[in-house]
């Protein structure tokens, strides 16, 4: 599956794009908004390929390509609950030179029309660390709605912060 927008391409994950996944990972100024913190290129490789297993009903990553070829992010769904019609999303623009550009906003925008509109979902949710500004505002101006609140939950750079659980309904979305 490949979504095309005008400033990126959503395609599926390669097992040749793990060495940039883990420069990506292991750079501080981009894991501080990340789950990993650190990641080897052994582990990154069984982790896609796992991923490529699981790439069902379950889950799909797709790597954000600029439309010139350039691989600079990963967005995926995962946990993706068939019964209650409900998804886990995230995101990451990898390459910092892309950062506050756009991509990042049609990336997002690509991922939530198939969302809603091919995988049918009813909701779409993910964590994000209170301290990640962009972030919370890309997520606020396309409709997501703070809904929790994890107290003191990400330990980073010598104290702990709290972290948003945020949402989106399919009715919330505008596409
Ligand atoms: C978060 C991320 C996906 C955003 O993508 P991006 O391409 O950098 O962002 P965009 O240029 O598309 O949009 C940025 C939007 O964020 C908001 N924003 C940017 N800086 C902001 C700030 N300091 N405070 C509040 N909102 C801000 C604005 O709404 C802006 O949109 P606008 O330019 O139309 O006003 C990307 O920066 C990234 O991957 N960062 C590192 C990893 C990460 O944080 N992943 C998310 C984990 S939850």
């Amino acid at each position: 599956m490949i979504l095309k927008g005008v400033k990126v391409t959503l395609r599926p994950v390669r097992l040749d794009d793990a060495p940039r996944f883990v420069k990506w990972f292991n750079d501080p100024e981009v894991n501080k908004f990340l789950f990993y913190r650190s990641l080897t290129l052994s582990q990154e490789r069984k982790i896609i390929r796992e991923k490529l297993q699981k790439q069902t009903k379950q889950s799909t990553h797709f790597c954000i390509d600029t439309k010139s070829g350039v691989h600079i992010g990963v967005t995926s769904f995962d946990s993706i609950r068939e019964r209650n019609k409900n998804a886990t999303w995230g995101i990451v623009i990898g390459d910092k030179r892309y950062w506050s550009q756009g991509y990042g906003t049609e990336a997002m925008s690509l991922m939530f029309e198939y969302g809603f509109k091919k995988l049918k979902l009813h909701r779409i949710e993910f964590d994000v660390y209170r301290y990640n500004k962009r972030a919370i505002g890309l997520y606020k101006k396309l409709g997501c709605k703070i809904e929790g609140i994890k107290r003191e939950h990400n330990f980073w750079n010598g104290k702990y912060w709290d972290t948003y659980q945020m949402g989106i309904l399919d009715k919330e979305w505008k596409g």
